[in-house]
């Protein structure tokens, strides 16, 4: 057999050509159709981001208008969800609440798997906008709260704000919250945004696509990060004890988090990005005390890592300022991956019409390394796996 090269993790493989966005891991920077993530924060709010992304070009007035008026009439969610967020769904946490609320969101569609452009368009707006409402009406049922009706002249990150606190939010949360939904948008072919295309490949429909893409971002390796973040910082405490915090869990064993990445080999440029609006709420509140004490936590771990993981450039990712602007956005901690997902439903939309309008099955293959030329044994001639335990069939 010819010697067979696996791409472990498919790490360095190329799957897809893509007008969506642009991961430079040597230099470090993102690319939004064109735009460069440091441009598009703070210029743009999440809904025109949300209509480059999925026409190509940003939104005028009136584009921006129309979106927003359709986004605020289709997140109303369907009422067979809205009875099972006050019932079942207040036993399930977090992210297993949003994946089985997203596989409900198309319950009130008469042909869910109609995946044309002109059904799925409509359907991408449909689902981003009703993310937050999911995520938000969720956290109330949860703690004990009424759902609350969310008033039509709230935009998308304002809408979520409101869904979840019942009162209109402070215009600075609202800022940093839409500065933080820019941010994460969109971000190549990552775990999720793959999961999510390999299942609109087989033609499947879009909400099962999003379905799979909410499991993906789930774990830890991906976007289950930014608590543990907040955590991490909380448990260090003061600046002074970050490097012997940094020194005692990497002794443990443990991964830092808000570090490392599969593409980047240099500091992740929305880290950059973050950075920034983080510093600007700190200008606008006058507290800088979370902020210092996370540019202290990433001051050790880039010394710390690199003395004890030469070679493996290992620097701040994304989540590590996620974690101080959701947080200052007034966020829970057990909503930051939800937040995520509410965002990224945005891309990996972009990516489900991407697939449909130019599919192929995406199948790869496998290597066989196990056994081979066995011969069936008739059961009672079998061996017993466990020598000396009855068994039963
Ligand atoms: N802390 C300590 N060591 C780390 C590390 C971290 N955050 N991230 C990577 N490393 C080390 C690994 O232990 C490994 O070292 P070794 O070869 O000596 O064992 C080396 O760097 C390469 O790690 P690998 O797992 O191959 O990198 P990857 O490309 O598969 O992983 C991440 C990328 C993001 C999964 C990884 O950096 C990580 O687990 N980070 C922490 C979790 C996190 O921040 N997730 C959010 C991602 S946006």
């Amino acid at each position: 057999m010819a010697q067979i090269q696996i791409a472990h993790g498919l790490e360095g493989v190329v799957s897809h050509a893509t007008r969506l966005s642009e991961v430079d891991g040597a230099a470090g920077r993102l690319i939004i159709r064109g735009y460069d993530i440091g441009d598009l924060v703070g210029q743009v709010c999440f809904e025109e981001a949300v209509y480059l992304l999925w026409h190509g070009d940003l939104p005028d007035r009136a584009q921006l208008d129309g979106l927003r008026a359709e986004m605020v009439r289709a997140r109303r969610l369907p009422q067979p969800v809205l009875t099972w967020l006050q019932g079942p769904g207040r036993q399930t946490e977090g992210m297993h609440a949003l994946r089985i609320g997203m596989a409900m969101l198309t319950l009130d569609e008469p042909r869910p798997d109609d995946v044309s452009p002109q059904a799925n368009l409509p359907r991408a707006i449909r689902l981003t906008a009703r993310v937050p409402e999911l995520i938000a009406q969720h956290a109330r049922a949860r703690s004990g709260h009424a759902p609350v009706e969310t008033p039509d002249d709230l935009g998308f990150a304002a809408g979520y704000l409101y869904a979840l606190e019942g009162r209109q939010p402070d215009p600075v949360r609202v800022e940093a919250l839409d500065a933080y939904l820019v941010t994460v948008i969109e971000h190549g072919m990552n775990a999720s945004t793959f999961a999510a295309r390999v299942i609109a490949s087989t033609q499947s429909d879009m909400v099962s696509a999003l379905t799979g893409a909410v499991g993906a971002l789930k774990g830890p390796l991906h976007g289950g990060v930014p608590g543990p973040v907040l955590a991490m910082v909380q448990e260090v405490r003061q600046p002074q004890n970050a490097e012997r915090w940094v020194r005692a869990a990497l002794a443990r064993g443990e991964r830092i988090m808000g570090f490392g990445h599969r593409v980047y080999r240099v500091r992740d440029p929305r880290a950059e990005v973050l950075g920034r609006v983080a510093e600007h709420l700190a200008g606008v509140t006058g507290d800088r005390g979370l902020l210092d004490l996370i540019r202290a936590v990433e001051e050790s771990a880039v010394r710390v890592l690199a003395e004890t993981k030469p070679g493996r450039a290992l620097y701040a990712n994304v989540e590590l300022y996620a974690a101080l602007v959701l947080h200052e956005a007034g966020i829970p901690p057990e909503l930051f991956t939800p937040t995520f997902a509410a965002a990224r439903t945005a891309g990996w939309t972009a990516h489900i019409l991407e697939q449909y309008a130019d599919n192929r099955l995406i199948r790869p293959q496998s290597v066989y390394v196990g056994p081979r030329d066995r011969a069936v044994l008739p059961l009672a001639a079998r061996p017993p796996a466990h020598p000396g335990r009855l068994r039963s069939c």
